[in-house]
C-alpha cells in the first residue's frame, strides 16, 4: 500500500513537472504574439512605420487606406486591389500572430500580387509592421481585434 502510495505520488509529481513545462513554453511563445487587441509601444510603431514607408506604401498606400477599387467595366480580370489596412477593412479580424504570418509568407490570394517578405523581413520587423497597422485602428476597433471581431460587426 505505502508502495504504491508511493509510486502514484512520484508519478503525479511528473505529470505536474510536465505540465509546468508546458505551461512555461506556451507562456513564452504566447509573448511574443501576446499584443493582440492591445494598443502596441510608440518604438514598435514608429520602426514599422519606416518599414511600412520602405515596403508596403506602394501598394497599401499613406495611412493603410488601401488602393481604390477599379470599377467592374474597365478592370483587369486578374487585378487584385491592395486592400485597406486601417479599420475600413478587414486587416483586424486577425490576431497578430495571424497578421505577422500573413506578413512574411502571404495568402494564397495575396501571392498572386504581394511579394513574400520572409527572406526579407525578420520576424521583429513584422511584428513592428503589425504594431504600425495597429496604431491605423481606434481603440473600440484594436479592443475587437481577432477573436473578438465579432463583437464590432
Ligand atoms: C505589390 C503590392 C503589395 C505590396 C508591396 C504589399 N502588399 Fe499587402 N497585399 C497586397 C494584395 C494584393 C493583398 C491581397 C488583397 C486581397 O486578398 O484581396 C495584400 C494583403 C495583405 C494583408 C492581408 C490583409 C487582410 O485583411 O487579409 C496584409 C496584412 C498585408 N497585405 C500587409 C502588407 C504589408 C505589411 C506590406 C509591406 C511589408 C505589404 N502588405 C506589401 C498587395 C501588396
Amino acid at each position: 500500500m505505502i508502495r504504491f502510495i508511493h509510486s502514484t505520488y512520484w508519478r503525479k509529481r511528473r505529470e505536474l513537472k510536465v505540465t509546468l513545462l508546458g505551461a512555461l513554453l506556451a507562456g513564452t511563445i504566447a509573448t511574443v504574439f501576446a499584443e493582440t487587441g492591445v494598443t502596441p509601444k510608440p518604438t514598435a510603431v514608429a520602426r514599422g512605420a519606416q518599414l511600412y514607408s520602405d515596403y508596403c506604401v506602394s501598394c497599401h498606400r499613406k495611412d493603410g487606406v488601401g488602393e481604390p477599387r477599379v470599377p467592374w467595366s474597365i478592370r483587369r480580370p486578374d487585378l487584385i486591389e491592395a486592400m485597406p489596412l486601417n479599420e475600413t477593412s478587414h486587416a483586424w479580424h486577425h490576431s497578430d500572430e495571424q497578421l505577422v504570418t500573413m506578413i512574411l509568407d502571404g495568402t494564397e490570394r495575396s501571392r498572386r500580387r504581394m511579394p513574400v517578405f520572409r527572406n526579407v523581413l525578420s520576424i521583429s520587423d513584422a511584428t513592428d509592421l503589425v504594431a504600425y497597422i495597429k496604431s491605423l485602428w481606434s481603440d473600440r476597433i484594436l479592443a475587437c481585434q481577432g477573436p473578438n471581431h465579432m463583437r464590432c460587426m
